[in-house]
């Protein structure tokens, strides 16, 4: 069975039980600050569990990519060494929000897994939580009754907290679970050994297939266990192990989800998989790193230097070393693997297809980039590891830090080659350097967060901001946070006309104002399907009604950017193609910043088309128009594109401004009327990334402001030069008689040059056959000194010693030139003389064995440098 058809024929078992399918999440979070990557299908629910939110469907299905590489839920490194972990990895679900639990789920799964997948049941076990008494739970009796209406008892096994309470992280919903376990051993070794000993042992073919968790309770930040308003269930069912099974293979790898990717690699590199341990693990990580990577990109997460786009960057990494090391890839590879796996998904995952060409890019370039730091990096490795003590098995964490800080090594990457060479790493050294390096850049902006503290008990977030910027409202629930050391707090209320930080634009500032109390919102953003407020104090009553006031200012500037933004984008695609798309955004009242995929530079005069067009739209004063509730299919059909990496509901808001212009996804806020905006002007083209560039532009009163301030400074300008008619002229005459002041002094500069050289020339002294000169100069530049010294040089073919040194505008320099042998015969050249004779000036030099200058900083040293060039002079050992 194809994984194509399991993967349909589970959705359509709970489609048939009253389920509906929701679309997966996009792999990266972005609306959950406790957690990087979607790590499992449920976490899109969460706050359907929690009580924040109703659902609006009882019981959903999914198919969800998840990743498993940071936080609570990390297999990176089992990934390649064994056959059943993946980084990324599809994981089939189904879910009550409220509706059936144990006596429904634990059936189904049985009848799923037996009657359509026929899976033996004796080749499966069940675990079933054995309770914790730290946390006052006792066995799940409930699910063990009802298993055993299902499964011999003696395949029924109780489990500890570890392997049966399932926890999303630190934080948030969680819950006892009940696991289904498979045994595809040979006949042989079952009668060997009972399958039931190998249960959670990490065996590679006694694995762990479907986890049901019956969700009950809340982990709150301070370890307690608080039970939820309702009881739900989620499942999760990992699709690469059930392939593994129904395709009868013995691992994941071995499955039509991997084996064209391992085709791929083996032909590209000439290595057959399954010939030696150490090329098959390479083989399996790279298999296995492509899929996160691709995942994460067409999701809008590319690798980068900090968040989940360095945990990106790692996995990426991680598979260029294992190619580069066991299958001799030292060109970009990983890119030539995309189109292969965007083939076998892009009927499950469409979004791939669409992105396909922009993720090879990104990953060719990043391969390009660490390919390059990688071989010297390596050889460090490999001089370090070398030069250790022979007792000594440890990396120090400073040699650690060089690594990661300048060949890009991220630290599990030491790790690993370390621990190919039967070397550990200091991590703890490693982690205090790091630390050291952070607080230095000041980045750690650390966020400690309480509980929430409920005040009413009703829905909350309802968000009115699209027609009022005032509203009547209530506290639902609010909690302390911590900002750098300082206290903050952050309000939900019911409903809401602050704009939450989202699409680009950035949060609604404003007050809350609660009877005498007045609370300053400092931003507001979303988490998950909350609005969160930011205040800096708690008012004296959190219960009483409230009116919530928006900037009304600063909200109408950024929603012209917001507009703007719309119109430049709609402008891009006209002038430069359809191939432009939406890569990033940045919209506040101040001005909008906009990535798009284009291959080149700007040129001017495309600028100026984009510029004029919109201008033109602006002029025209076009009307906005919203539909609030459109399904996805009708917002497609009015040509709207959906972003890659938003996840968008059952219902989307369209903006258009001229459906025929500007019609776009999108939950910002908007000016009536591109009137509004005024006027709209460009500041900035660049890139960013391979083939994406970035524009800045500014509109209204931004608009008008920059423009006064060019404006003012043209009429500085004018002023300067005395009111010239033609202010370019003026400059140009500027520029000319520069140009010729400039020629007359270096004329002049050589003409000093000269007279210095003439004054030289005979007073050179003799000590034993040195002829010598050592003295100071009067020069106005550092390159006159050294030519000065290079004609001294002309003067004698016999042994000399040449040190001249001057004080040009206050820094120190030095020249010295040797002739004749003396190089030879002294056994020390220019440069050496050079950095020895630096030594008062607290400088440094270098130049040619005969020829050599040096600048420093301490000018006061220069009286020194002279007696030190007489004091070599006569203690250096003497020609023969
Ligand atoms: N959330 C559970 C898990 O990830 C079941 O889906 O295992």
């Amino acid at each position: 069975m194809q994984a194509k058809t399991i993967r349909e024929q589970f959705i359509q078992f709970f489609e048939q039980k009253g389920h509906q399918q929701v679309a997966a999440a996009p792999i990266v979070n972005k609306d959950d600050p406790t957690l990087l990557f979607t790590n499992a299908g449920m976490n899109q629910f969460k706050d359907y569990f929690l009580g924040h939110k109703h659902a609006p469907h009882p019981r959903a299905v999914s198919a969800q990519p998840c990743l498993r590489v940071s936080g609570k839920h990390n297999d990176l490194e089992e990934v390649g060494a064994d056959t059943y972990h993946h980084t990324m990895f599809e994981m089939l679900g189904n879910w009550s929000f409220g509706d059936y639990f144990k006596a429904e789920a634990i059936p189904w799964a049985w009848e799923l897994l037996t009657a359509v997948y026929k899976l033996t049941p004796d080749r499966l076990y069940v675990t079933v939580y054995g309770g914790d008494k730290g946390d006052q739970l006792g066995v799940d009796q409930e699910a063990q009754r009802i298993w055993e209406q299902l499964i011999d008892k003696s395949h029924i096994l109780l489990g500890s907290k570890k392997n049966n309470f399932w926890e999303m992280g630190d934080t948030g919903p969680c819950g006892p679970c009940s696991e289904v376990h498979v045994d595809i051993r040979s006949a042989a070794e079952r009668e060997q050994v009972p399958g039931h000993t190998l249960v959670n042992r990490d065996h590679p073919r006694v694995v762990e297939l479907w986890n049901l968790v019956f969700i009950q309770y809340n982990r709150l930040a301070n370890g307690q266990l608080r039970a939820l308003p309702a009881k739900h269930v989620d499942t999760g069912l990992g699709l690469e192990r059930l392939a593994m099974v129904l395709q009868a293979k013995k691992s994941n790898y071995d499955t039509d989800l991997f084996t064209p990717l391992i085709q791929a690699i083996s032909s590209i590199s000439k290595h057959t998989y399954g010939q030696s341990t150490a090329i098959d693990m390479a083989i399996r990580v790279m298999a296995d790193h492509v899929r996160a990577v691709t995942f994460a990109i067409a999701d809008g997460q590319p690798p980068s230097n900090v968040k989940a786009g360095y945990v990106i960057r790692r996995i990426l990494r991680r598979a260029v070393r294992y190619g580069y090391t066991y299958l001799g890839f030292e060109e970009p590879f990983m890119y030539r693997l995309v189109s292969v796996l965007v083939q076998q998904l892009q009927t499950a995952y469409a979004h791939l297809k669409s992105q396909q060409a922009y993720i090879e890019k990104l990953i060719r370039e990043e391969e390009e980039a660490f390919l390059r730091t990688l071989a010297t990096g390596l050889q460090r490795l490999e001089k370090l590891s070398q030069a250790l003590p022979k007792e000594s098995t440890v990396i120090d964490g400073s040699t650690a830090f060089e690594l990661y800080d300048t060949h890009g090594f991220p630290i599990d990457l030491t790790v690993l080659i370390a621990r190919e060479r039967g070397l550990q790493v200091d991590a703890v050294g490693f982690a205090k350097a790091l630390q050291v390096q952070r607080q230095r850049s000041r980045h750690a902006a650390a966020v400690e967060k309480g509980d929430w503290k409920k005040i009413l008990d009703k829905p909350s977030s309802t968000f009115v901001g699209y027609d009022q910027l005032e509203a009547n409202a209530h506290v639902v629930q609010y909690r302390m946070t911590k900002v750098q050391g300082q206290p903050r707090y952050q309000i939900v209320l019911d409903q809401t006309p602050f704009y939450p930080e989202g699409g680009g634009q950035v949060g609604d500032t404003g007050q809350l104002r609660l009877g005498k109390d007045i609370l300053k919102v400092l931003d507001t953003r979303r988490e998950n399907d909350l609005i969160v407020h930011e205040v800096a104090q708690l008012p004296s009553d959190l219960g009483v009604p409230l009116q919530a006031s928006v900037d009304k200012a600063k909200r109408m500037h950024t929603a012209s950017h917001h507009t703007a933004t719309h119109l430049l984008h709609a402008a891009l695609r006209q002038v430069l193609g359809l191939h432009v798309e939406q890569r990033g955004s940045l919209v506040n009242e101040k001005y909008l910043r906009f990535d798009f995929s284009h291959p080149a530079q700007l040129t001017h005069r495309e600028i100026r088309a984009v510029e004029a067009l919109v201008n033109e739209k602006i002029r025209a004063n076009i009307a906005l128009t919203e539909y609030r509730q459109m399904t996805l299919a009708e917002a497609s059909a009015m040509g709207a594109m959906a972003l890659f990496g938003e996840k968008y509901g059952e219902r989307v808001r369209v903006v258009a401004f001229n459906p025929t212009f500007s019609v776009e996804l999108c939950g910002g806020t908007h000016v009536p009327a591109t009137g509004h905006l005024g006027f709209f002007k460009i500041t900035a083209s660049t890139a960013v990334a391979a083939g994406v560039r970035r524009m800045e532009a500014v509109v209204g009163a931004a608009a008008e402001t920059l423009i006064h301030h060019q404006l003012a400074l043209l009429q500085t300008l004018r002023g300067m030069l005395k009111q010239p008619k033609d202010l370019e002229k003026g400059i140009q005459q500027l520029l000319k008689d520069k140009a010729s002041l400039g020629k007359q002094l270096a004329a002049y500069e050589a003409q000093q040059t000269q007279v210095v050289i003439d004054q030289l020339h005979g007073r050179f002294k003799k000590w034993n056959d040195v002829r010598y000169l050592i003295t100071e100069v009067t020069l106005s530049n550092a390159s006159a000194l050294r030519q000065v010294a290079a004609a001294l040089q002309q003067v004698t073919t016999e042994p000399g010693f040449i040190v001249i040194t001057a004080d040009i505008d206050q820094k120190p320099y030095i020249a010295v030139a040797l002739t004749g042998d003396l190089e030879n015969t002294w056994g020390r050249n220019a440069c050496d003389i050079a950095q020895a004779l630096a030594q008062p000036i607290q400088g440094g030099g270098g130049g040619k064995a005969t020829l050599a200058t040096a600048g420093g900083k301490l000018v006061q040293g220069l009286p020194r440098v002279l007696s030190l060039a007489e004091e070599m002079l006569r203690t250096t050992p003497q020609p023969v």
